[in-house]
Formats: structure tokens, C-alpha cells, sequence
């Protein structure tokens, strides 16, 4: 076999081996394949585990076979044994398995691992029925089955008493659905035509067959049925209430469910009809139910229940629990560090009390009669999270009482701040979630969350959530990159805001700062994409392209000249000439963006300049010799005339160009 054929079958069946668990080594048939001791296991999970495997018998090559295994540890045995070993199982469907690779041939067997669950609950109940059984009808039991694995293994049998009635079907074995190793939750079924023998207790039994002499076994509960007879059923006869009083009275307190029942049993089926007391609906559900009770849901209830055959009443008296005498704890509310000492009083019946019938109800802590009424609760580390405690009187059979508010706090272990899936320098423009992570705080709904960029304030959070034991908790803020971020320090704060009772000031924890880079484009100094530059000959030309940008940003200048390429910011010619005349194009580029700058030069040629030069000093030296001549001709004519030297401007400037007489 070639070597790079070699190579692509290794390839191959990494990625094959790595991506798919579901690799199935016994499709694979090879000349000398590994061998486990023992070959297949059967584990609980979370138990230990542990197998050997020689992995080639033929002899192995160094470093070409092993275990593949998702967890547990390979041990080396010998020079061609390995063991697998495993503490907790915790992986349901990736079985290890044992491999060699001799000569390019890829062997490879796998571990058969049985991961197996007990059931958690097992429950039983009639499909779509309550009540007593009509004798004939068919009605369908149900065998609800918790977190149970592996399902293909799971038996189900129902009884009646001792007597075996028969396997369940589940929908998942009529789907061929079975073939998950991970616990599930599943119903099995068994249809029965009701006779005079099915009254009495039914159960349902659900076995797991792993191989072993005793196997895991869960029972449901019991569940009684009665079965009326033919004779009953073709009967017709009036609603039975399952109780025969037709007053009831029912206290229930504020903000508590109320929940009237008046099922009965008749032939035909009986009717219902409620008439309420604080409004004109009427319900006609065989159960009442109010979700939260308030003062307005006091009074009668009456349920008028009915067939053909006659009419029964049951009223229902609902009464609001209403306490005339609270206790009273002082302080009324407590805030407390976790682990530090909590302090309360309670004064438990102020119109005087039994002895007997007034206490503090407490999960944790001492509590001492202080007086004939009073009573101190006293804990010196409070650990209890969520159970407040309360006192409570029960006078003349009235049962009331009061819960002290404890908010037990945790300041933040540890904040710590980072950009989401993202590690080193932003792109200017690109969209970035910054996660401040708090860790063990209670409670999180007083916890206020800030983010800083320098000093300035971005954006505060809470988690209004009503959990009372430490949590971790991430909170998120999205931003845009831009390039007055680099450099700055983002931060994040978590404050445990207790209100009056708290400590003050509040506990404040901050996490490390994170400096952030941010990668952007060149940013040249003007935003026009032409200039325009004008230079006589023999000067210097610099064209300035400097521009500013993260990474620093490199610079191509193409030359109207040359083929050459200049890689400086600034491009210079020492002395001009016409030939350095055009368009100089600078490139201004770094991994963010590429800017360009176009230069065009213009170059004042030297002859004319030279020309021009010659024709002025020609016409100063005319204009002087002209003066001197004037000036000369003035002197002369001083002894004959008069004259000052204003006169001489005064005549220059009238007659400039005027040849000399
Ligand atoms: C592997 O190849 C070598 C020579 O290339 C040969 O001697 C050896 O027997 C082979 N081993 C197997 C297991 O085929
Ligand atoms: C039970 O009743 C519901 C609604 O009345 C119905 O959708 C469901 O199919 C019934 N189940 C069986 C097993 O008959
Ligand atoms: C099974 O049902 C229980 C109770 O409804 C639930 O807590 C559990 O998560 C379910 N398990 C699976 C595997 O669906
Ligand atoms: C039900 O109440 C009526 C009066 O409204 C009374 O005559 C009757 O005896 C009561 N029946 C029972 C079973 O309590
Ligand atoms: C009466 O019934 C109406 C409609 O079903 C409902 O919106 C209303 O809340 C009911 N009133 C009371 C007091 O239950
Ligand atoms: C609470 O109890 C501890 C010991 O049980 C005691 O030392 C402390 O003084 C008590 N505190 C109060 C306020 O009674
Ligand atoms: C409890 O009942 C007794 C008599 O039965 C009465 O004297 C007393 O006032 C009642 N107490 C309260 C608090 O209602
Ligand atoms: C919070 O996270 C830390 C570190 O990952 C962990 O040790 C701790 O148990 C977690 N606490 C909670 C309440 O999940
Ligand atoms: C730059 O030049 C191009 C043509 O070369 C033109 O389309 C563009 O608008 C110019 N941009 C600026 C900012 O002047
Ligand atoms: C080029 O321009 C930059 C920015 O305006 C300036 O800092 C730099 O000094 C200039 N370089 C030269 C050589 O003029
Ligand atoms: C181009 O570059 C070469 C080598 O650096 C240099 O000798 C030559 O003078 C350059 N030409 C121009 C026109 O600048």
C-alpha cells in the first residue's frame, strides 16, 4: 500500500472516528483485530468500570494502537495490553474501543458498554378516566416510567393483586423508537375489558434486563378500582356526591387556591351548575377552582348536580382566614451575611397568650421565652438560604401567623470581564458582546451590575429573579468597536444593593481591567483624494502621506517616473526636474482597509525662469542707468536753477518710462 494512501485511510478515519460516535468497528473486518477482556460490560452509572485490551496479537507497532475513549483513563499494561478504566461513567452511548494500525491496515473493536439506570418512579393510572369502572367498557392503564436507561431493556408488567395481567406496549416499541441509551421517560400501555374480577388494587412492575440474577425492579403504587356491574351500568339512577353532607365549610387564606369539588357518579352522566356569590357566572365544571383568594371570593357556593333521574345540592361556606392577632417580630425584617449572627424578637400574642400554643417555628438557631408572651430567636451563623423563620399563635382554634424577612447576602466571589468568543484586537466597526461574569452571589435580584469603559458609566443591570441561594450569573453588553476604544480600559462592577437594612456602604466587587486594542484604518491627514502641488525646478518636492492607524500602516508610492515603488510615508526628491512631473499615487494600507492619495505634480521649468530672471535685471539695470543719467543731468543744472530732491521723485515717478533727454 502507498504511503499516501496510508495517509488518506488515517485521515479518513480520524475525522470519521472523531466526528461520528456511531463508527461501528464490527463492520470492519480485519486480520488481527484487538481483543477486550471482558467484552462487553454492564455498569451503572456513575459506577466504576474497567476493561483490558490486547491490541494486537501478531505483534504491534510502536506507537500505532491504543484505546479511544470519551472519558476514564488507558493504563499500560504490557507491550501490547492496554486498560481502560473509568471511576464514574458518565457517558451513555460512547463506548471506547481498542485499535491498531499495522502495515496501514486499521483495525479496531469496540467495547460493547451497557450504561444502565433504574427507574426513577414508576406510576399507574387509567388513560382518560376517573372514577369507578363500568363493567364492559374497555379502558386502557398506563405505566408511567421515569429517567430509565437503557428502554430496550425495560420491562413492563401489569397486576391486578397478585394476579399477572400482562406485558406493556410502549408507543416508542411500536415505533421501533428504542435504540436511545440515555434515560428517558416512557408510558407503557395495556387495554382491558372491565369485569366483576378488576375490582381491587392495580400495579404495574418495570424490570430492567441487564443478564443479572436481580435485575433492578421499581413498583408503581397502588391504584383501587371499583367496577360497577352490567346490572348498574343498563340502571339508570341519580348523581352520588362522594360525600353526603350538603354544607361544607371551608376556610382558605388570602392569596391561597381555592378548590370546591362536586364530582359525582349518576346515569346518565350528570350535569353541573355553580352559582357563585360574587358574581352572576356560572361555571359548570364538576371542580370549582379560584387561583388566588381574595375577601370579594367569601360567602356560598352552590353546586347543583343533575340528571334525569334527580337533582343534588352541595353548599360550600367559604370563609377567608382572617387573623385578629399577628405577631410581631422585631425588628420586622433582617439582613444578614451568610454565616454571621441573626438576632430577632417575637411578640406572639399581644391580647395574652396560652402557654402552650405559641411558638417560633425555626430551621436553624435557638429560640428562648423571654416573658410571658415574648420570644427571642437567636442563631449565631445563619446558613439557611430560604427558610425564614415564623412565629405563630393558635388561639380559640384561629391558627396565625407571622414570617420574619431574612435576606441572607453573599457578596460576589469574583467578577471577572471578557469579550465574548473573542480573544485579541478588535475591528474597528465590528459588533462585540463584553460578559461580566459574577460568581456565588445571593441574592441576585439586589445585585446591580455596571460597565465602565475608563470612568464612564455604560450600562447598569439587574437580574430581577426571586433566588435565594448563591448563583453565578453573566451579564452582557454589545458594542460597536471604534477607534477611540484602543487603548481604553473596560471594567465591570457588581454592587449588592441591601436597601436601609443593609451594610453600608453596599458591597462593591470589581472585576480586572481589560485593555482593549483596537485595530483600524489608515486615517490620512486630508480627506481629499487629490492634491495638487506646484514646485520649480532644482527645489525639493516632499510629498507628505503620513497617516495614523492600527496596525501601523505601510505605504506604496507609484511613480510617474519610474517603475520604481517607494515604501516611505513621505516621498522626496532632492532636486526637481521636469521629467518628476505627473500623478504620484501613495497607498496607504494596513489589514483594515487600503486608502489612496493622488499627488499630481507641476514643475516651473528652470529656462524660463532663467529667461525671466535675465529680462529683470536687464530692465533694473536700464532703470538705473536712466536714474543716474536724470540724477546726473539735476546736479548739473543746480548751479543754474533750483531744486530739491522731492523734485526728483516727484519727476521719476511722472516720468518713468520715459527715455532721458
Ligand atoms: C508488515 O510489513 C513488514 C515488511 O514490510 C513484514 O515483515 C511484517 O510481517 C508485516 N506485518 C504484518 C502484521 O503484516
Ligand atoms: C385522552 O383525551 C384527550 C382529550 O380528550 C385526547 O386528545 C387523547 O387522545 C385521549 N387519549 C387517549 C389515549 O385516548
Ligand atoms: C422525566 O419526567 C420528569 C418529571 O416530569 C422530568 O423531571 C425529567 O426531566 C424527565 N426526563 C426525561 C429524560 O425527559
Ligand atoms: C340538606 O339540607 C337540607 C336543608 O337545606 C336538609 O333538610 C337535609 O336534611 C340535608 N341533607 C343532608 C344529607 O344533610
Ligand atoms: C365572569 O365570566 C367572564 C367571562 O368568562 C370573565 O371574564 C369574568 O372574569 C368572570 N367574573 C368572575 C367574577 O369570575
Ligand atoms: C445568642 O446566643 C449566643 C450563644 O448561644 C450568645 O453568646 C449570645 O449572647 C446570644 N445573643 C443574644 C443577642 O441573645
Ligand atoms: C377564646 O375563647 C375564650 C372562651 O372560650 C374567650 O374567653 C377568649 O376571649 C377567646 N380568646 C380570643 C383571643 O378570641
Ligand atoms: C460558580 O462557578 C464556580 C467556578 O466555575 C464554581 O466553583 C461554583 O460552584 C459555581 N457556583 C454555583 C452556585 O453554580
Ligand atoms: C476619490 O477619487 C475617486 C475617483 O478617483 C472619486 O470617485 C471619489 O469620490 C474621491 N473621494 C474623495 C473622498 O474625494
Ligand atoms: C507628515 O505629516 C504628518 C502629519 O500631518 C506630520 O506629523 C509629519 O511631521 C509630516 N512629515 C514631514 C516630513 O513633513
Ligand atoms: C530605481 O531603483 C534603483 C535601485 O534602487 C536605483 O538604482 C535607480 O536609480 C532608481 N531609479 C529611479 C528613477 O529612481
Amino acid at each position: 500500500m502507498s504511503s499516501s494512501f496510508y495517509a488518506f485511510l488515517v485521515l479518513f478515519l480520524w475525522n470519521f472516528l472523531s466526528d461520528s460516535q456511531a463508527f461501528d468497528c464490527k463492520e470492519h473486518v480485519c486480520e488481527d483485530n484487538p481483543e477486550f477482556t471482558p467484552s462487553t460490560l454492564v455498569v451503572k452509572y456513575g459506577k466504576p468500570a474497567f476493561a483490558t485490551c490486547e491490541a494486537c496479537k501478531k505483534g504491534c507497532q510502536i506507537g500505532a494502537f491504543n484505546i479511544e475513549r470519551s472519558e476514564g483513563i488507558v493504563v499500560e499494561d504490557s507491550e501490547t495490553k492496554r486498560t481502560w478504566r473509568v471511576t464514574h461513567i458518565t457517558q451513555w452511548d460512547k463506548d471506547p474501543y481498542c485499535y491498531n494500525n499495522l502495515n496501514g491496515t486499521f483495525c479496531c473493536t469496540t467495547l460493547d458498554v451497557t450504561v444502565y439506570q433504574p427507574p426513577q418512579e414508576v406510576s399507574i393510572g387509567f388513560v382518560n378516566h376517573t372514577g369507578p369502572l363500568m363493567e364492559g367498557g374497555r379502558y386502557t392503564l398506563q405505566c408511567a416510567v421515569q429517567d430509565v436507561a437503557p428502554i430496550k431493556n425495560l420491562d413492563v408488567t401489569f397486576y391486578k393483586g397478585q394476579i399477572y395481567l400482562g406485558q406493556g406496549e410502549s408507543k416508542g416499541q411500536r415505533e421501533s423508537k428504542t435504540d436511545q441509551r440515555t434515560p428517558v421517560n416512557e408510558s407503557f400501555f395495556l387495554s382491558l375489558t372491565a369485569s366483576k374480577e378488576h375490582n381491587g388494587e392495580f400495579w404495574c412492575e418495570a424490570t430492567l434486563l441487564l443478564g443479572a440474577e436481580f435485575p433492578p425492579v421499581e413498583k408503581s403504587q397502588r391504584l383501587t378500582a371499583t367496577v360497577y356491574c352490567e346490572y348498574v351500568k343498563n340502571q339508570i339512577y341519580g348523581p352520588k356526591l362522594d360525600t353526603s353532607a350538603n354544607q361544607t365549610s371551608v376556610t382558605v387564606n388570602k392569596g391561597e387556591t381555592l378548590q370546591l369539588k362536586c364530582s359525582a357518579v349518576g346515569n346518565p352522566e350528570p350535569s353541573y351548575t355553580w352559582i357563585l356569590p360574587s358574581s352572576n357566572n356560572i361555571s359548570h365544571e364538576s371542580v370549582y377552582m379560584v387561583k388566588s383568594v381574595s375577601s370579594e371570593h367569601e360567602g356560598k357556593y352552590i353546586c347543583c348536580v343533575s340528571n334525569i333521574v334527580r337533582d343534588v345540592q352541595i353548599t360550600f361556606n367559604v370563609k377567608e382566614h382572617v387573623c385578629e392577632d399577628n405577631p410581631e417580630f422585631t425588628p420586622s425584617t433582617l439582613v444578614v451575611k451568610y454565616g454571621d449572627p441573626a438576632f430577632a424578637t417575637c411578640e406572639a400574642c399581644k391580647k395574652g397568650c396560652r402557654s402552650d400554643v405559641f411558638d417560633i417555628e425555626k430551621s436553624e438557631g435557638i429560640v428562648l421565652k423571654d416573658g410571658e408572651t415574648k420570644l427571642t430567636w437567636n442563631v449565631t451563623h445563619i446558613t439557611q438560604w430560604d427558610k425564614d423563620p415564623y412565629c405563630f399563635n393558635n388561639l380559640n382554634g384561629t391558627f396565625c401567623c407571622t414570617t420574619l424577612d431574612v435576606t441572607v447576602y453573599q457578596p460576589p466571589q469574583e467578577v471577572s470581564i471578557g469579550f465574548v468568543s473573542h480573544t485579541g484586537p478588535l475591528m474597528e466597526g465590528g459588533r462585540y458582546t463584553l460578559q461580566c461574569a459574577v460568581q456565588n452571589v445571593a441574592p441576585i435580584k439586589n445585585l446591580v451590575v455596571t460597565f465602565y469603559k475608563g470612568q464612564m458609566t455604560l450600562d447598569p443591570q439587574q437580574f430581577l429573579t426571586d433566588h435565594r441561594t448563591p448563583v453565578n450569573k453573566s451579564f452582557f453588553l454589545s458594542l460597536t468597536a471604534k477607534e477611540e476604544f484602543n487603548g481604553e480600559e473596560f471594567w465591570c462592577e457588581a454592587t449588592l444593593e441591601l436597601g436601609p437594612g443593609g451594610p453600608k456602604p453596599p458591597p462593591v466587587v470589581k472585576s480586572q481591567r481589560l485593555t482593549a486594542t483596537v485595530h483600524y484604518g489608515p486615517k490620512l491627514d486630508t480627506s481629499a483624494n487629490q492634491t495638487s502641488v506646484t514646485v520649480n525646478e532644482g527645489e525639493t518636492l516632499q510629498l507628505n502621506c503620513s497617516a495614523v492607524g492600527n496596525p501601523e500602516p505601510s505605504y506604496t508610492w507609484i511613480l510617474p517616473f519610474s517603475n520604481n515603488i517607494s515604501h516611505e510615508s513621505v516621498y522626496m526628491v532632492k532636486s526637481v526636474s521636469s521629467e518628476h512631473e505627473g500623478n504620484y499615487i501613495c497607498s496607504v494600507s494596513n489589514i483594515v482597509r487600503e486608502e489612496k492619495i493622488t499627488f499630481n505634480v507641476k514643475v516651473n521649468s528652470h529656462k524660463i525662469n532663467v529667461l525671466i530672471a535675465c529680462l529683470v535685471s536687464l530692465a533694473v539695470a536700464i532703470l538705473i542707468i536712466i536714474t543716474f543719467c536724470v540724477v546726473y543731468q539735476r546736479l548739473k543744472n543746480k548751479r543754474t536753477g533750483n531744486y530739491n530732491l522731492k523734485d526728483v521723485f516727484r519727476f521719476r515717478s511722472r516720468h518713468f518710462l520715459v527715455p532721458a533727454e
